[in-house]
């Protein structure tokens, strides 16, 4: 897969993403990574590729020829198809494993990394096909969201990862969050590994990961258990759960009442 990334800041995104599991991914050539340099494409004598807006209004806006000349060198690249353009921007959808399950399928995705007070709305209207926001919040450029979006999609990737079962089954999988992981020793400190991790009985190991990450849904995210698919039998298993624990917890805010 190949990510064409606009943005201003090309060193910031090549430099991040070189290093660690998505620089081995570029280096085996599973993906790559082409920062393209907005400015590049500013003719002007100063090289700017920002303007006051207009109507007023604080601060600067990218202008739409700089951005436009961009894109149009990339699908030029690529063989003059239009690929599909997401403008990372607070004001898109937010972003989940699923849209990062959905970008993985194509060829090329440009990122479009807006700066200072965003993008002149005409060349947005003309190219982008998707608004992207990593999270309700605002950040000073769109370049840490749309290596957010590299990391997540990468990793799909066939190949990406050394064991691609591990991308399946992990957090989000089937709108469950992971189960409890332990290494060596044994004993952390008093703390045990549960015994059934040991016990070498693939099933019950298997049934008590499923329990665990039902658990810790319930607990970190109720609003994603309620999207997930149990089987009846681990409905019912759920039910037995949630009746023995809130037991549990009226009578230990029972006690310490009493106390
Ligand atoms: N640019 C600025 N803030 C952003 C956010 N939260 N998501 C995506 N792009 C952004």
């Amino acid at each position: 897969m190949n990510f064409h990334i606009l943005t201003l800041f090309p060193e910031m995104v090549q430099n991040t993403l070189k290093t660690s599991i998505t620089g081995r991914a570029v280096n085996a050539g599973h993906l790559s990574i082409n920062a393209v340099n907005i400015r590049d494409y500013a003719f002007n004598k100063h090289q700017s590729v920002d303007d006051y807006p207009y109507g007023g209004g604080a601060g600067m806006l990218m202008q739409a020829e700089p951005v436009y000349l961009a894109y149009e060198a990339v699908k030029e690249k690529i063989g003059g198809r239009r690929p599909r353009t997401v403008y990372l921007s607070p004001q898109g959808n937010v972003f989940n494993q699923k849209m990062a399950e959905e970008f993985s399928e194509e060829e090329d995705l440009i990122l479009l990394c807006g700066h200072y007070e965003g993008i002149d709305e005409r060349v947005l209207e003309e190219i982008v096909t998707d608004y992207v926001s990593i999270g309700d919040y605002v950040l000073t450029g769109g370049e840490l969201p749309a290596m957010v979006m590299v990391d997540a999609i990468s990793r799909l990737i066939p190949g990406v990862l050394h064991n691609d079962v591990s991308a399946e089954f992990e957090s989000f999988q089937d709108n469950l969050l992971e189960y409890p992981q332990y290494s060596r020793p044994e004993d952390w400190r008093g703390k045990k590994v549960p015994p059934v991790l040991l016990s070498g009985h693939h099933a019950n190991i298997e049934r008590w990961r499923r329990e665990q990450s039902i658990i810790r849904t319930y607990e970190r995210r109720p609003d994603l258990l309620k999207k997930s698919c149990l089987t009846e039998k681990e409905r019912l298993w759920f039910s037995q759960w949630l009746s023995e624990n809130n037991e549990k917890t009226r009578s230990d805010s029972k006690s310490e009442n009493e106390d």
